[in-house]
Parts: structure tokens; sequence; C-alpha cells
């Protein structure tokens, strides 16, 4: 086999066979095919499209180019949850002890924020001491204790995806269907959770720009899932304005502590209880979406979800105290308000440009490498829909250096949109993809 007749074959829309796909992920990921022809033919699969027989080998193939982890010694049926990344996502340090508090293992692989999208990581390591290197012993051993444990990414996890991913983004062959769902779904295979629930973010803060793309590539990912013998559901949900107040590691993190105690932001907690609901039904402990919906809600009613969270906090090297008093999770130096200007109502909220914002202060990172300032972030006062006045404060912005803080302001000033008509609520969850 030769991998220049494969990039012809795909050039001229040809159809790539299992045996061909195992072929280009196994001689790329050994360093036998050069990235200059990995590119053409990523280059050919932007024009040609892969379908669904070869979107499947290509996931398969990138699962199988690493370790496979193995849950069976985990009892139960195995929850992930998954999201397309966002603004102000804070939702599985919410959404997983809610789930775990109602006796449902929740074995989950998280990641670290990139751009304007922040990671789980990053947020529960506002907690000192807290740490997601686990072994695979000690996952296991976690989610069968306490029911819950998040792992960072093994470097052995699709090791094929990794390198691949990396070539993609300087090549300009990221934003293309079917490589994104098998790059996601190579991961979350790899990881081998029972259940998968994909929440699929659109809008200005999400990869899929258009609820048409979001729906789209929902589909191939259920579909993927599906084919590999997973039970698996995605959720699209609202990324157009950030999700909840907070944006910013550690305010994230407060917001979490918030939802947990019940006053949780009502488009966030709404996110939280839709993807919650299928979690739940996954593990075929309720009947009815009411019935799931009304054991979550005692979670949080009775605070055995506070509680099941700061166990995991605790499991995972974290203090636990800080679930239980906030207050100590740190905070930036300077907070600077930022002013409304005209009467109107809140149209729009540029959710990258809020990402952006709080990347700029240093809550974000531009390279895999670069540390970031877990103090920092913006607290939205005013969401879409709201009424403000001239001279109210929209949002607050926590600085450690007022140069940048200044900088911050202009993006969130230019962020949101005010108009001088009511704006219409737009439903926070899209559609359900099964
Ligand atoms: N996230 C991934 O993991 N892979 C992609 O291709 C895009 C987003």
């Amino acid at each position: 086999m030769r991998m220049y007749d494969l990039i012809c074959k795909k050039k001229r829309g040809g159809h790539l066979t299992n045996e061909e796909i195992q072929f280009i992920v196994k001689e790329y990921t050994r360093g036998d095919i050069p990235d200059y022809q990995m590119s053409a033919l990523m280059m050919a699969i932007c024009f040609q499209g892969l379908d669904e027989e070869e979107t499947l080998s290509l996931t398969l193939a990138m699962r199988d180019s690493g370790e496979v982890l193995d849950l069976s010694e985990i009892d139960g049926i195995k929850i992930d949850k998954h999201s397309t990344g966002g603004v102000g996502d804070k939702t599985s340090l919410v959404l997983a002890p809610m789930v775990a508090a109602l006796g449902i293992p929740v074995a989950k692989m998280s990641g670290r924020g990139l751009g304007h999208t922040g990671g789980t990581i990053d947020k529960l390591e506002c907690f000192p001491g807290f740490s997601t290197a686990l072994s695979e012993q000690q996952f296991y051993q976690n989610v069968n204790k306490i029911k819950l444990a998040i792992m960072g990414q093994t470097a052995n996890l699709a090791p094929a995806d990794k390198k691949l991913y990396a070539l993609r983004d300087v090549t300009a062959t990221v934003d293309q269907l079917s490589l994104i769902a098998s790059s996601i779904m190579s991961k979350k295979l790899a990881a081998n959770a029972d259940a998968i629930v994909l929440d699929v973010k659109t809008g200005s803060g999400a990869f899929m720009k258009t609820e048409e793309d979001a729906f789209a590539l929902a589909k191939e990912m259920v579909q993927i899932g599906k084919n590999a013998g997973k039970q698996i559901v995605a959720v699209i949900t609202d990324m157009d304005q950030p999700l909840g107040n907070a944006v910013g590691n550690s305010l994230e993190v407060k917001e979490a502590i918030l939802s947990l105690n019940g006053l949780g932001p009502k488009d966030f907690m709404e996110v939280v209880y839709a993807l919650g609901t299928e979690m739940v039904m996954a593990s075929g402990r309720a009947q009815t979406m009411e019935e799931a919906k009304q054991m979550l809600t005692q979670t949080i009613e009775d605070k055995t979800a506070l509680d099941k969270f700061a166990e995991f906090v605790e499991a995972q090297g974290g203090d636990k105290r800080f679930v239980y008093q906030p207050e100590l999770l740190p905070v930036a130096k300077f907070q600077l308000q930022v002013q409304n200007t005209e009467e109107g109502y809140v149209s729009h909220i540029q959710a990258e440009e809020i990402g952006l914002a709080n990347l700029m202060l240093g809550g974000g990172r531009l390279t895999k490498e670069s540390s970031i300032d877990l103090s920092v972030g913006i607290l939205l006062h005013k969401k879409c829909g709201d009424l403000v006045h001239p001279g109210e404060t929209l949002a607050t912005i926590y600085a450690n250096d007022m140069e940048k803080a200044k900088d911050a302001y202009g993006k969130i000033v230019c962020a949101y949109q005010i108009q001088s008509m009511p704006v219409e609520e737009k439903p926070m969850i899209k559609g359900v993809v099964r």
C-alpha cells in the first residue's frame, strides 16, 4: 500500500477501505508517513468528505492507536459526559456530583482550557492540592468508592489523534465535520465508559457557530458511538452568550458551589438538568425524564450533591474546606466595573469576546504550555433579555493587572449589544440527537 495512491484515491472522491485507513493511522503514528502527505490527505478529506463507514474506521483506528481503558473493575453502568467547549461552561462541576450522589458511577476524562474556552481541569486546580493525574488504578478505586473521579487525558490515550489534531490545527483542516467527530469520539471510546452524554454547544462562543452545523456534528458523533456499541445521546445547547454569570476559573468554581447550594443561574441549571436527566436515564435508574429530574433536584435540596463534591475534591487530594467556604478560593487584586451607557435590552453578549477578555486577563492559555492565573475573570451582572439603564454595571472585571483590565473593559463593552425593543427568550436546549 502506498500513501501516494491513497491520497489520489480520496482526491478523486474514492472510498477508503478499513484496511487502508488502519494502514494510514498506524504508519502516521509511527512516523513512517510524513506530515506533508498526511496534510494532503486531510485537505482531500476537507473537499471530498468521509462516508459513515470511513468515519467509523478512522475513529476506531485512532482509538486503537493507544491504550483503551478497561473499566470492568468498576461496578455498574459507567457514564461519561463530554462538552464540545464554551465560555463559562462549569457544567461538569455541578452535574457530575449530582449524578454521583444518586449512586451512579461517573468516570470522566477532562481537558484543560485552550484559547477562549475553559477546561474542567484548570477549574478543579483552584482547590489547593487537587490532582487529576490519577493512575488508572486510583481512578477505578475512586469511582467504585465514591462514584466519581475525573482524570486528565493520559499521554497514551488516542496518540494518533493527538498528532493529527496538531497537524490539522496548522493546516486549516480542523473544521471538517467527520474529522472533528472522529477526533472527539476516538478519545471518548478510548476512555471506554458504557454510556456517553454529549453536550454539543452552538452559538457565538462555540466551535459550531450555527445550529445546523451543531446538529450535523451531533448526528455524526452519535452514529459513531452507536456503531461502536455504546449507549450515546447528544444534547444541543446554547452557547450564544456565556453560560451562567461567571467566566474565569475561580469565579466559575464559586458559581458551581453556589449552584450546588441551590442558587445556580437559571440558564446554567437548565443545561445541567437537561444533561443530568439523560445521564440518569442512561444508567437505567429512572423510568421517565420527570422521575430523573426529580431525583436530581433532590440531590440539590438535601445537599447530597454538595457533600459529594467535597468528598470528590478530598479524594483527589484537594482541600474540601474550600467547598464549604468558597471565600477561601483565589480572588484577583482589582475589581473594575463595566458601566452601561445606553437605555435598552441586552440582545446579545458575544461569548467568544468574553472568553477572549478572560484570556487577556491571564485566565486562559494561547498554547498548551502557557500557565494561567486562576483568580481572574469576569462576572456578568446582565444577561440577554435584561433591561438596562445608563450608569448600571453590566459586568465586573477581576484582574491582577490594571492595564490588562482596561484592555478587557473595551472587549466586554463591544461584546454587549443593546437594543430598544424587548428581547424574546431563546431556549437553552436546541434539541436532542439519540
Ligand atoms: N476537539 C477535538 O478534540 N477534536 C477536534 O477535531 C475538534 C475539537
